[in-house]
């Protein structure tokens, strides 16, 4: 048969042949090395793994041109200087055991050797034996003495010179710099008992220090968070949360970002697995799993979250970047960080004396570094005793935790007051305070200690009825409680209503509305929600119907559950321009006070805001 032109012209056989070394090296760099920034990241790390306390890197044209990286490590034995940069030759692993337990960043010994097969690479090392230092030129293997203190340089210029291909996938100089400054600033935050500098053609472009007079060690929880502050940000840090669980192997710290203040693009989710950084899908999973309820629509939470687990339980081996992992219960990881997220992200923050919003308008030094509550002997966040993977899925857990997460810090008075507690103190002595009025039918007024409070009336009640009629749910085994109407509402039905009411009658019933077929074209509603009272049972059922043709069973059946829920929240909280008396006000405060997840509405949006006395003043130039 002729060959069709498109068809591949067989190949005669050629010869095979083994690969010159350099050529393999070359061939696996491309694994390892892709710009100067991931250069940067595997000398970072082998900085750290020698013990490093003080890591300067200075560049020059974005990397590209040179990045020489200058650690007080515990340096390389003339012996083994060669070695280090032989392919596959490492100080870190021995055996596949080793490799299973392995807490070091590196562990392959290919970095080095790839980084030297596509640049001018010298390495500069003395150990603490070594009477001065010895430099090496992996391009001609040349060893000369050289004088530095204990530690080791490395220094690589002329990135990719000898692949002009690879050479062109870089991108300008400013690009290349912001990649290598994020690397610079991962390992800062992983990191911060290590001092890092970063200088660029010759100017100081970052510096994170650890502080020289240190009470607590470098590793704790309070020199933790001050590192997320000094890396991401006093904003960051200000619309953020502290998170701090343990359970069983798995322990988890950070900070997540309040909903309020999430992102249009997931670009400040640090995400770190024994002091690695990583893009892990589970994580990023549960992470969403987390703000479910609390973040509507395309928004991103903003967080940083280390996880440490015992090291035979996660595989890092299985990306040659290293930037994913395996853990060997995935499962149980994900519970974990969902709940402990959802933990933080539930407790009203009222009862905290922190606004729902970001940094512009907290009105009280916020309860900042973990290290300010959490003394030697206090219960470190939460603990999950026994089988971890069955505590972490305990349903109540979120609210136990928070609880416990915030409990001493109340214990320890930097919580402006607790209402738990404290159920007949003064009326200031309220989180959100006193009603005052409301204004135009929208807004609550509430006087607290510091201030204003202003209430958006129907997203608050909105939420607390979404939240009351899931617990309702929750308890009752997936269904609301119903009530019967003493004189069944009918109504004129649409075809579309009439079909819906009889596809989904079970769903309505477990909803809690009860809907009878009077007519060709009417229905009647015998029953409504006992936690909707106040809803007209009619336009209720409309609306139940409207989003239950409209979502059939298409969606994933919790979710639709809850946008149910939700969407019947909406209708059942109060309207714009209903007045409520003032004791109708208060109660709605105190709900909020104690309902999870109150600080936002069912689409994200904040409920309430604090505005301080301080920022009337300063609106009417008091106190000048
Ligand atoms: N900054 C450093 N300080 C001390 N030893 C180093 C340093 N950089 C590299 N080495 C040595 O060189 C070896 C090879 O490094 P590398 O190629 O990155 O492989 P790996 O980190 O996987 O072992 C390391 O195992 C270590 O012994
Ligand atoms: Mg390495």
């Amino acid at each position: 048969m002729p060959l069709a032109p498109q068809d591949p012209v067989p190949l005669t056989a050629r010869p095979i042949t083994q690969l010159p070394d350099e050529l393999i090296s070359q061939i696996a760099a491309g694994e390892v090395v892709e710009r100067p920034a991931s250069v940067l990241r595997e000398l970072l790390d082998n900085s750290l793994d020698a013990g490093a306390r003080d890591v300067v890197l200075r560049l020059h044209a974005g990397g590209i041109r040179s990045i020489v990286i200058e650690d007080d490590g515990v340096g390389i034995a003339p012996a083994d200087l060669a070695l280090a940069l032989m392919r596959h030759a490492t100080s870190k692993i021995r055996s596949l055991q080793d490799l299973e337990q392995v807490r070091t960043m590196g562990f392959r010994g290919e970095a080095l050797a790839a980084i030297a097969s596509v640049s001018e690479l010298k390495l500069i090392s003395r150990t603490a034996q070594a009477p001065h230092a010895l430099s090496l030129q992996a391009r001609t293997g040349e060893v000369a003495p050289a004088t530095r203190s204990v530690g080791t340089t490395v220094e690589v210029r002329e990135l990719f010179f000898s692949t002009p291909a690879r050479r062109k996938f870089l991108k300008s100089e400013a690009t290349e710099l912001a990649h290598c400054t994020e690397a610079v600033r991962r390992h800062a935050l992983a990191r911060p008992d290590v001092s890092f500098a970063l200088w660029h053609e010759g100017k100081l472009m970052q510096q994170w220090r650890v502080p020289p007079l240190i009470e607590e060690p470098a590793t704790s929880d309070a020199a933790r968070q001050r590192r997320i502050r000094e890396v991401l940000g006093d904003d960051f840090h200000a619309a953020s949360l502290p998170l701090q669980a343990e359970a069983g192997p798995l322990r988890l710290r950070g900070r997540v970002g309040l909903p309020d203040a999430a992102r249009a693009r997931a670009d400040q989710q640090h995400v770190f697995v024994n002091g690695r950084y990583v893009r892990d899908k589970l994580i990023t999973h549960a992470l969403r799993a987390a703000y479910e309820d609390v973040l509507h629509g395309q928004r991103h939470p903003a967080c940083v979250l280390f996880l440490e687990i015992t090291p035979e339980l996660v595989d890092v081996n299985v990306h040659p970047a290293k930037t994913e992992v395996r853990f060997r219960d995935g499962r149980a990881v994900h519970q974990v960080v969902q709940h402990a997220i959802e933990a933080v992200l539930s407790m009203p923050r009222a009862a905290l004396g922190s606004s729902p919003i970001g940094p512009s308008a907290q009105p009280l030094p916020a309860p900042q570094l973990p290290g300010e509550f959490h003394e030697p002997g206090q219960p470190s966040g939460s603990r999950l005793q026994g089988p971890w993977l069955a505590m972490a899925s305990q349903p109540s857990l979120a609210l136990q935790t928070a609880r416990a997460l915030y409990e001493p810090l109340m214990d320890r008075g930097l919580a402006p007051h607790d209402a738990q507690r404290n159920p007949d103190g003064h009326a200031n002595d309220w989180p959100l305070g006193r009603a005052l009025a409301q204004l135009h039918g929208i807004y609550i007024l509430a006087q607290n200690r510091h201030g204003l409070i202003v209430v958006d009336m129907h997203a608050a009640h909105e939420r607390i009825v979404y939240e009351r009629l899931k617990a309702d749910e929750a308890q009752r085994g997936g269904t609301l409680a119903a009530q019967t109407l003493l004189i069944p509402a009918s109504f004129s039905a649409t075809p579309s209503e009439m079909a819906t009411a009889q596809d989904h009658g079970h769903t309505l019933a477990q909803l809690g509305l009860d809907l009878t077929v009077l007519g060709p074209a009417t229905l009647a509603v015998r029953s409504r929600p006992t936690a909707l009272q106040q809803a007209d049972p009619v336009a209720l059922a409309r609306r139940v119907l409207a989003d239950l043709a409209q979502w059939g069973a298409s969606h994933a059946i919790s979710r639709t559950r809850d946008d149910l829920l939700a969407s019947m929240a909406c209708h059942g909280a109060v309207r714009a321009n209903r007045s409520l008396t003032l004791p109708e006000m208060n109660a709605l405060l105190r709900d909020m006070e104690h309902t999870e997840r109150s600080d936002q509405c069912n689409h994200g949006r904040p409920t309430w805001r604090q505005v301080s006395l301080r920022e009337l003043d300063q609106l009417f130039l008091r106190g000048r």
